[in-house]
């Protein structure tokens, strides 16, 4: 008995490692069939598409990012559908893009249902001071702006400034024929109140060697206030400087007219008013005083809407160097009704920085045959 078992039992244990060979096979092939065809077709991973971070496992297919409820995939199906994936070649940015309008569908969707019982969980960190205050008289920042290599990123230094500010709309006006695209985004990206306008500067003043720079781009500004504000403040401030965000809580209530300090002007280093011990402004401080009646910076000044409405024709003359001072005048005020404000002007929260300007960069290496198809084509658009 034993003996004629021996035989037999390496019989079955053959047959056992075959089956056991031809049932790898089924797993396996199951196996591609279900998970492994994502994988198979795609290089990249969702959590790729979104930015994510790795999930560990590197594989696309991960069951995580897997959905199982038959209803969801359905309505994705078709909401694929809607969309359409025919015509064009199914690339990686064209999944993205689907995955995009889906994702911005369901937005939508969930803000219509869930939208207003939502409350106000704005994220704008400048409430460091207010929290989520929503009755503070409105800032309208007066940003005048024109094409050149600097000017996206100057204005990205700015909007990034601006997330930390409440209630601040900004009017951004283009010196420029046309509204920029990159600029639209921009705006648009940020998600703070603006008005998008343009306003060249007139041909007469473009060929002078002092050129009123930004002057027709507030001026535009200043008739969108007088058309669309009743209250709120007016606050110049031009694309290249630095801006402390306390300055603005520093002008939110101004009543007429507001001064402070702004620093790295002219060659004292410093524009400021001149606060007796009394807080009272008796007098100005700037390299540069030219004869002016207020000899301060663009960027050192807000006026309140009502004093601005009050008045019939208050605008920024084309008089390069002139431009606060014709402005100020035009506002009929005394010393007296300056507030000055950082501390009676002891502190410094916003500086006349200037951004090294750039040449033009030279767009034909990157326009070469050797980069058609390749992320150099595309950042060629954000080359100036
Ligand atoms: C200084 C003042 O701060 C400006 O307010 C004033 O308009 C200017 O001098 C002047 O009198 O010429 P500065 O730093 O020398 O400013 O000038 P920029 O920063 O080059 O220009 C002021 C603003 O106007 C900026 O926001 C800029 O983007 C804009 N600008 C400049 C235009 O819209 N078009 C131009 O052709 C030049
Ligand atoms: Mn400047």
């Amino acid at each position: 008995m034993i003996s004629s078992r021996a035989p037999l039992s390496k019989w079955t244990a053959g047959l056992f490692f075959v089956s056991f060979l031809i049932y790898l096979v089924i797993v396996n092939r199951l196996e591609v069939g279900q998970f492994g065809r994502v994988a198979d077709l795609a290089s990249f991973s969702s959590r790729m598409l979104m930015n994510l971070p790795s999930s560990g496992s590197g594989d696309s297919s991960n069951l995580h990012d897997t959905i199982s409820n038959s209803g969801v995939i359905t309505a994705i199906d078709n909401m694929v559908n809607q969309i359409g994936v025919a015509g064009s070649e199914l690339t990686e940015t064209r999944v993205k893009d689907i995955s995009n309008e889906i994702a911005k569908q369901i937005a939508d969707y969930v803000v219509q249902r869930l939208g207003k019982t939502a409350t106000n969980s704005n994220p704008c960190f400048g409430c460091w001071k207010y929290g989520n205050a929503t009755d503070l008289p409105v800032i309208y920042l007066v940003t005048p702006t024109y094409r050149r290599p600097e000017q996206i990123p100057d204005l990205t230094r700015l909007a990034q400034t601006l997330l930390n500010v409440p209630a601040v709309h900004w009017i951004v006006v283009e010196d420029s024929s046309t509204l920029s695209p990159a600029i639209a985004s921009l705006l648009k990206r940020y998600g703070i109140p603006h008005t998008h306008l343009k306003a060249q500067m007139p041909d007469k003043y473009k060929k002078s060697k002092f050129k009123p720079r930004g002057v027709a781009n507030r001026n535009a500004a200043l008739d969108w206030v007088r058309s669309n504000c009743k209250s709120g403040v007016v606050y110049f401030a031009d694309d290249d400087n630095t801006y402390d965000i306390r300055l603005f809580e520093e002008m939110r209530f101004t009543k007429k007219v507001s001064m402070w300090p702004v620093g790295l002007v002219t060659k004292v280093g410093l524009s400021s008013p001149v606060v007796n011990d009394k807080g009272v402004v008796v007098d100005f401080f700037d390299g540069w005083m030219a004869n002016r009646k207020f000899p301060v910076d663009m960027a050192g000044f807000a006026v309140s809407v009502q004093l601005i409405l009050e008045k019939s024709d208050v605008y920024m003359p084309y008089v390069p160097g002139h431009e606060e001072d014709g402005f100020l005048k035009k506002l009929d005020i005394s010393p007296a009704d300056i507030e000055p404000k950082a501390n009676r002007c002891t502190q410094i929260f916003v500086w006349h920085t200037q951004t090294k300007s750039n040449t033009p960069a030279n767009r034909t290496t990157a326009a070469g045959k050797r980069y058609k198809g390749t992320n150099i084509d595309t950042l060629q658009e954000w080359i100036v």
